[in-house]
């Protein structure tokens, strides 16, 4: 597996070097150029393995090319060469195939096609501009008129998953990760990091935020009228927050922070929904590990995913309320809503679980009402639509409410009493046709918790193998390594004695 990986990353490496010859030797006439003017048009070419140079930076560092992702699919990317990485992408509505032919063209407006079925693969969006440059900040501008040239689309207004340096990132464009599973937004005064609904759940689930940093404002205000707030990665080592060019209103400094280190820096909303930053160390040509928004395991989306809870400090995961084959503990939800998506009367398809000794790892962030009892606290979510669940505090009476189906669940003490609506892909396949599902479920309930119990005790003692760790040592991992903190197999763990299946089977 190892062994496979390296292969993979030298195969990358290689392709980088020849881009970098492409990049710096000159060699523009048939491989890369420097600017493109309008009726620049370039076939890809299928047999490059990896990334295929279209346009180069003037210092060599970074070129504009077809890139392979995902092993088979084409991509329009601005890659770092030395690291092969991926600073920009991208992205198309419709993906296609590295083995299609698809051609790059410019003629104000930059556009990806597929030559065969003549199809717009992407496109930048109907600029028109002259010219197309790779700044050696990376940034991908296409520009019009003469000096000063205006800049009519720049890559730096819409990135992928990644922000450089002095990218400013505003509340007009977000981070999201390649599968578009987590979002980085900014708001006001704040920036959150959400799990975003799945695209099918067509607005029945919002997006759940599970990690948020409001501005200090120590230094500068931000004002009602002032205007939309933006973001940068600043040379000295910090992420700042502004409003207007000046004093910052926030500094979320990195672990070199006025350290005096001089590199390249980026910022990363990476596949398992952390927010990391680097810096590029080109001695030790590595991506040198320098932030890491969320370093307890439980309060990471993809430690656990959707209706599973995290033990504390372990990362070690168990379904809310089944044993598990492994895949997950329920498919998140998709389409329609939870009062009927056809009908409109009250009665949407989804089963209930109970369960004590649980609470949302991102209480702060969610809305709470002030409730009696955990069963006043239950039945606000269970006749609201678009409540996915809720946790009651015995003592403090709060009732927290969830708008999106359960995730970010912790282990906590007994006063904890949850409610969920679980709703998997199967049921909200099966829409109309929930006869056949309610049966095997009205079985499934009679049998109980007898079920869950002898499931529980075949489950998988597959042991959690995440290689989570806040410690020193583990921070120093380069990108490349980061496949490795996707989420393993659910463990389970053993007891579901305090699970209570609900017999009420909604229609
Ligand atoms: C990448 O490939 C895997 C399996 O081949 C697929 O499940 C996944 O959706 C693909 N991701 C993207 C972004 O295309
Ligand atoms: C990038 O280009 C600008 C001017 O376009 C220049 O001032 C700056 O020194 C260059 N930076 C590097 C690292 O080459
Ligand atoms: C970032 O925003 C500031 C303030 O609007 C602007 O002066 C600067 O040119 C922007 N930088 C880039 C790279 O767009
Ligand atoms: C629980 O297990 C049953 C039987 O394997 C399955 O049909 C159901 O979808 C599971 N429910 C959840 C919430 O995982
Ligand atoms: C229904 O639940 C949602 C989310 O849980 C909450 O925002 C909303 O205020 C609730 N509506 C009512 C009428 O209680
Ligand atoms: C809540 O606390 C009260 C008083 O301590 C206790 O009687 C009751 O059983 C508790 N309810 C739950 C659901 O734990």
């Amino acid at each position: 597996m190892e062994a496979v990986r390296r292969g993979s990353c030298f195969v990358v490496l290689c392709v980088a070097v020849a881009a970098v010859l492409a990049c710096s030797a000159g060699v523009a006439v048939d491989a890369a150029a420097q600017e493109l003017r309008r009726g620049f048009s370039a076939a890809h070419d299928p047999s490059y393995s990896q990334f295929e140079p279209v346009l180069c930076d003037p210092t060599g560092a970074f070129a504009l090319g077809f890139l392979l992702v995902n092993s088979t699919m084409l991509d329009l990317a601005v890659l770092h060469l030395p690291s092969s990485f991926p600073l920009w992408r991208a992205i198309p509505d419709r993906p296609a195939q590295w083995s299609v032919p698809a051609s790059l063209s410019f003629d104000g407006d930059l556009v990806l096609t597929d030559r065969t079925a003549n199809k717009v693969l992407w496109s930048s969006g109907g600029a028109a501009g002259d010219r197309v440059v790779l700044l050696n900040t990376s940034n991908l501008q296409i520009q019009s008129g003469g000096s000063p040239s205006g800049v009519v689309w720049q890559s730096f207004d819409s990135p992928s998953e990644t922000i450089v340096q002095g990218q400013n990132l505003t509340s007009a464009a977000a981070l999201y990760t390649f599968d578009r599973r987590f979002a980085m937004r900014l708001g006001t005064n704040y920036f959150g990091l959400y799990i975003e609904p799945p695209p099918s759940s067509s607005g029945s689930v919002a997006a759940a935020m599970y990690w948020k940093h409001t501005a200090l404002e120590a230094k500068a205000q931000i004002v009602a009228a002032g205007g939309p707030t933006y973001a940068r990665v600043e040379p000295d080592g910090y992420l700042a927050m502004y409003q207007k060019e000046g004093p910052p209103a926030d500094v979320l400094s990195f672990d070199t922070f006025n350290h005096g280190v001089r590199a390249l820096r980026r910022m990363t909303l990476e596949a398992d929904g952390n927010l990391r930053a680097y810096y590029w160390d080109r001695d030790g040509s590595r991506w040198v590990l320098d932030y890491t928004a969320i370093t307890d395991p439980c309060s990471l989306p993809s430690t656990c995913g959707a209706y599973a809870f995290c033990v504390p400090h372990s990362g070690r995961c168990a379904c809310l309320a089944n044993a598990t084959d492994g895949s997950g503990c329920a498919a998140a939800s998709v389409g329609g809503g939870l009062c009927g998506s056809t009908g409109g009367e009250v009665g949407g398809l989804y089963w209930e679980v109970r369960r004590q000794r649980v609470e949302p790892a991102n209480k702060e962030l969610l809305p709470f009402e002030h409730s009696p009892s955990a069963a006043d606290c239950e039945a606000r979510c269970a006749r609201n639509c678009s409540c996915w669940g809720s946790v009651y505090t015995n003592g403090t009476g709060y009732c927290y409410l969830m708008d999106y189906p359960a995730q970010m669940m912790v282990a906590a003490d007994e006063r904890k009493v949850g409610y969920f609506k679980v709703r998997s892909l199967e049921e909200a396949a099966s829409g109309d046709g929930g006869g056949r599902v309610a049966g095997v479920k009205a079985a499934l309930l009679a049998v109980g918790v007898t079920v869950l119990v002898a499931a529980a005790a075949f489950g998988a003692y597959r042991v959690w193998k995440r290689r989570f760790r806040a410690g020193a040592d583990a921070r120093r991992q380069v990108g490349a390594d980061d496949e490795r903190l996707s989420p393993g197999p659910y463990k389970n763990l053993g007891s579901f004695s305090s699970v209570e299946l609900s017999s009420s089977f909604r229609r």
